[in-house]
């Protein structure tokens, strides 16, 4: 027996990843669906040696899965994580949208699969990836000996922006070389030999105000 699976975001860096990782622990898939925007009709990605073609996130109909996984970013959380859940399908979510919602539970299997009972709207979300990798090295450390407080600092990667981030910096950093990088789309400032470009603290605008720089 196996689950009748969709990913939402399919085309993306997280999606395909999930596609790999599906694989590679042989989930017990019976169909597997592959859900983008409806600019990717039929573009092909693959799941193990199986090629499937992209269909429409609008026009899915999600009463014919068992699951979802969803990784499209907060805003289609938003607009579809809930009409998704009440079709049927339990709805696994990638994005912040759900994170503080008291009828979503936030699960890292490894620490709390038991918060799944909270489960009100067919929708369980997960932390973000450092905060997700870091409460499973936690979890034993706390059940041993209660941690009281946890310092963490975590820095930003290109690839945190997406598909279209990583290409933005592949492509302004070939241009460097040749003609001069691209203008940038994505982030504020040039990407390549940078570090993610962030707007004025307001911390620093309030000195600069104060000492008129
Ligand atoms: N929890 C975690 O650990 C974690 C880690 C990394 C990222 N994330 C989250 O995962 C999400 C995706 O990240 P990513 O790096 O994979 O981004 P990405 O590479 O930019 O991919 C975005 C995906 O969303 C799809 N999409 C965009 N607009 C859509 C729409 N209107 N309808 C249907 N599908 C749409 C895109 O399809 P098209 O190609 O058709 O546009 C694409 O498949 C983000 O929310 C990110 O914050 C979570």
């Amino acid at each position: 027996m196996g689950y009748r699976v969709a990913v939402v975001g399919a085309t993306g860096n997280v999606g395909r990843e999930m596609f790999n990782i599906l694989e590679e622990v042989n989930f017990p898939v019976e169909k597997m669906h592959a859900i983008a925007s409806r600019k990717s009709i039929g573009v092909e990605v693959s799941f193990g040696a199986q090629i499937l073609k992209c269909e429409d996130l609008a026009q899915f109909d999600f009463s014919k899965v068992d699951i979802v996984l969803m990784s499209a970013g907060g805003a289609i959380s938003k607009e579809w994580g809930e009409k998704i859940g009440a079709a049927g399908p339990i709805v696994i979510d990638n994005s912040s949208h759900f994170r503080m919602d008291p009828d979503v539970p936030l699960i890292v299997p490894e620490v709390n699969p038991d918060a799944v009972k909270d489960m009100r709207k067919n929708i369980i979300a997960n932390p973000n990836c450092s905060t997700a990798q870091l409460v499973v090295v936690l979890k034993p450390l706390h059940d041993e000996a209660k941690i009281k407080r946890v310092v963490v600092s975590t820095y930003q990667s290109v690839s945190g922006a997406g598909k279209e981030g990583m290409d933005e910096l592949w492509e302004q950093t070939k241009g460097v070389f040749v003609l001069g990088a691209p203008p940038p789309k994505k982030f504020t400032k040039q990407i390549a030999f940078n570090v993610i470009p962030t707007s004025t603290p307001s911390w620093r605008t309030a000195s600069r105000r104060k000492s008129g720089r």
